[in-house]
């Protein structure tokens, strides 16, 4: 299904209040809630909005346990381009989420490491009882998380190369492409692919035919995020702008 709001301001509200919901619902059952987020223009909105009703409407994260979709590698924390540094200032600093529940892919690892802590990552999900919501956008190439054309509908997390495409889109902010990292740590498809309910929201003009490919289009892996097409719970968030290609 796909949800058309006027802005992206009142798309924004939307989700971020049906999170805020999820938490809730979980915590009348005395149970924790496991969210997966996403960075990028797209989410900025809901996580303001979500310390908003942390501070203003006692919205609790006491029971919250989060996991990133992806991270640059190689990328120190500290740097204003992690993910990390990301969902810390737009996020987990306002709100009152226990530091232990902070799960984000770890952009420091040598790249020994990378396989051990890819199924670490994994299993971690799992062992919480698997990924409750997962919110994502999308991005000019079709990817979800880091799972660029090519991604198997079946992959888990682990190292990507990450397109061409995908690293001139992020080249302004990191003042040229020799800049943006060549690699990125992602939930593959198929640790998406297994939550729960899923909202993937696509906002401004520039996202129409991405958005329209990914909606109207085959299911192909050329476009990862058709595969979302399958999955009995995705709702598809977009405003007028981004949703002007739809026929
Ligand atoms: C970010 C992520 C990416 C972005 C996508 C869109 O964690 O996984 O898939 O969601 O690149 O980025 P924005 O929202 O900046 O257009």
């Amino acid at each position: 299904p796909v949800k058309v709001f006027n802005n992206q301001r009142q798309a924004s509200l939307w989700i971020a209040a049906e999170i805020a919901q999820i938490i809730k619902q979980k915590q009348t059952q005395g149970a924790p809630c496991v969210l997966g987020l996403a960075t990028g223009s797209t989410p900025i909105q809901v996580y303001k909005e979500l310390v908003r009703l942390h501070k203003e409407e006692g919205l609790s994260f006491h029971n919250v346990i989060t996991f990133n979709l992806d991270e640059y590698f190689p990328i120190p924390k500290e740097s204003l381009h992690s993910y990390w540094h990301f969902m810390h200032e737009n996020l987990f600093n306002h709100i009152d989420i226990k530091k232990e529940n902070i799960h984000i892919p770890d952009g420091t690892l040598i790249k020994e490491q990378i396989e051990d802590f890819c199924s670490y990552y994994e299993n971690l999900i799992i062992e919480n009882g698997g990924l409750d919501f997962q919110l994502l956008g999308i991005g000019s190439t079709g990817h979800i998380g880091f799972n660029e054309p090519g991604s198997s509908i079946n992959s888990k997390t682990r190292l990507i190369t990450l397109d061409r495409k995908t690293r001139a889109d992020a080249s302004s902010s990191f003042y040229g492409i020799q800049n943006v990292p060549k690699y990125a740590i992602t939930m593959g498809i198929g640790t998406i692919l297994q939550a729960k309910k899923i909202i993937i929201a696509a906002f401004t003009e520039g996202k129409q035919r991405i958005a329209s490919t990914v909606i109207e289009g085959g299911i192909s892996s050329q476009y990862p995020a058709t595969f979302l097409q399958n999955h009995k719970d995705t709702l598809f968030v977009l405003e007028r702008a981004s949703a002007q290609g739809l026929t």
